[in-house]
């Protein structure tokens, strides 16, 4: 199966039911995208797919073939990927470090969607789950970047809650054929 990872084709052997986390960490070795659930629930596996944050443990790898996947590998090459680890440097954000690809993730991919989201937009995408309680200091990251006068383009908060609703179903329609394809394998 052909795949599209940070703007290079890569070849993989495997089956398409497969999650691509699995496909991200034990085929091609990039283990910078974690597991933490496995349930679309934590946001740990999050990478982006055509620039929406997508649950990589509930997506099934045929389902992204031939589309750009990005991974938090090549997250500095993007220049709103840049900007957000700037302000997570800046604002000391991670702790133990485990969640902080995943909010890196969320956050671009917020950032894309609405160069300057208010509060409320930052509270309804920044949802991954954070043991060491980093979310003050991911907030103040967010508005910190947010403000700035170098944002770039803008968009409505209606796309940002389509583009949340969006991912939500694809979670779930993604869960949904994992679990369609398991308990095929388990007849
Ligand atoms: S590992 Fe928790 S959402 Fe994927
Ligand atoms: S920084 Fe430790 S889980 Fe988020």
């Amino acid at each position: 199966m052909k795949l599209k990872i940070n703007d290079k084709d890569i070849e993989v052997e495997t089956d398409g039911d497969v999650p691509l986390l699995w496909v991200l960490r034990d085929n091609l070795g990039m283990t910078g995208t974690k597991y933490g659930c496995g349930l679309a629930q934590c946001g740990a596996c999050s990478v982006m797919v055509d620039g929406v944050v997508t649950r990589s443990c509930v997506t099934p790898v045929e389902s992204v073939a031939g589309r750009a996947i990005t991974t938090i590998e090549s997250i500095e090459e993007d220049p709103v990927g840049k900007k957000v680890v700037e302000a997570w440097v800046r604002h000391q954000v991670p702790q133990c470090g485990y969640c902080q690809s995943g909010q890196v993730m969320a956050a671009t991919s917020l950032l894309k969607q609405s160069a300057h989201p208010g509060d409320d937009e930052i509270r309804a995408a920044m949802i991954n789950l954070c043991r060491c309680g980093t979310y003050n200091a991911i907030r103040a990251a967010m508005h910190d970047i947010a403000t700035a006068e170098s944002a770039s383009a803008d968009v409505s908060a209606g796309a940002v809650a389509a583009g949340g609703a969006a991912v939500a179903a694809a979670a779930v329609a993604g869960a949904a054929l994992l679990r369609s394809k398991d308990s095929k394998g388990d007849a």
